[in-house]
């Protein structure tokens, strides 16, 4: 699971609703389903989370497979081990599927082409989070029934976001029509060529939307002032209270966290009705399951 970009709407349906299955077994009094008994999942982190090493490590232990959280400020990286002699050594314990996040664009195909384990991308640079983009749709496709037909804005930083690529790639595919919104100076390069539509300005999009989804604005990427401040940027590209007396009454509200809170978003409406940020959360949980299962299956039936 290296990207949503060449996967088929059937292929992204099937996990969604693989996903609906398994949104059950965290409502158990005894949440552990068996699925993944005896396999041993490697969460292979070389940038800070919360909430993907959180959730893929829930995820894989309520399907009881054995989880090893690696990070790299605590591993051999600091020594000078690779990328890939990290992996190989852990290959060599027997692991059966490595779920990575790297700050290097195609680290996840890299390992994919060089280890003989599973390899699942949770973040690779500007180019994908898959989980993310899954776990997106299916939070809409919960809430609206379906995407097809919808207007989603994704909103702010899109240059520097993978979160952005995947859900494009997710949204589009099940019939949304997306709009990137944001300042141009971060608009990715070449954005004429991906399959959205741009806008400069959030007041014109703002009331059209069915669903907008919030990015955060990722200071540690930035090369240089692509705003003039802060508080330029929160005027005019900010999700305030002012602004949402202007949307669809049924809007939802969207952010992948973590939140710059009063930047892109004001906590009122953060923490408001129409949004479901905790709920994408919860969702990311049930997507993982699916992803870790249906990984495992394709990986038994390529060895049959
Ligand atoms: N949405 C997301 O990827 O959050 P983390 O960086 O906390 O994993």
């Amino acid at each position: 699971m290296l990207g949503l970009r060449d996967l088929s709407t059937d292929e992204i349906i099937h996990i969604l609703d693989t996903a609906k299955s398994f949104e059950q077994i965290s409502m158990r009094s005894v949440k552990k389903a068996p699925p993944l008994r005896g396999k041993v999942v490697v969460n292979l982190f070389f940038e800070d989370s919360t909430r993907t090493l959180n959730s893929f490590a829930l995820a894989a232990s309520r399907l009881s497979a054995d989880v090893i959280n690696f990070t790299q400020k605590a591993s051999s990286v600091s020594k000078g081990e690779t990328l890939l002699d990290t992996a190989k050594n852990l290959e060599a314990m027997g692991i059966d599927i490595v779920v990575i996040r790297h700050s290097v664009g195609g680290a996840a195909t890299f390992l994919s082409r060089n280890i003989n384990a599973c390899v699942i991308n949770a973040g690779d640079g500007f180019c994908e989070h898959p989980t993310q983009g899954l776990l997106d749709a299916y939070t809409i496709r919960k809430v609206k029934g379906s995407l097809e037909g919808l207007k989603i804005a994704i909103v702010g930083d899109i240059a520097h976001s993978r979160v952005a690529r995947s859900d494009m790639w997710a949204m589009t595919k099940l019939g949304a029509q997306v709009i990137f919104v944001g300042p141009p100076t971060l608009m990715p390069a070449a954005v004429d060529r991906l399959p959205v539509s741009v806008s400069y300005s959030l007041d014109d999009v703002i009331e059209k939307v069915d669903v907008i989804n919030m990015l955060r604005i990722q200071f540690e990427r930035l090369g240089g002032n692509p705003f003039p401040s802060v508080r330029e940027y929160s005027h005019y590209f900010g999700l305030t209270v002012e602004r949402m007396k202007r949307a669809k009454p049924d809007i939802l509200v969207m952010h992948p966290g973590p939140i710059n809170r009063g930047l892109e978003i004001e906590s009122e409406v953060a923490d408001g009705p129409n949004s479901v940020i905790l709920q994408q959360v919860s969702n990311g949980l049930a997507v993982r399951m699916a992803v870790l299962f249906l990984v495992t299956q394709a990986a038994a039936q390529k060895i049959d």
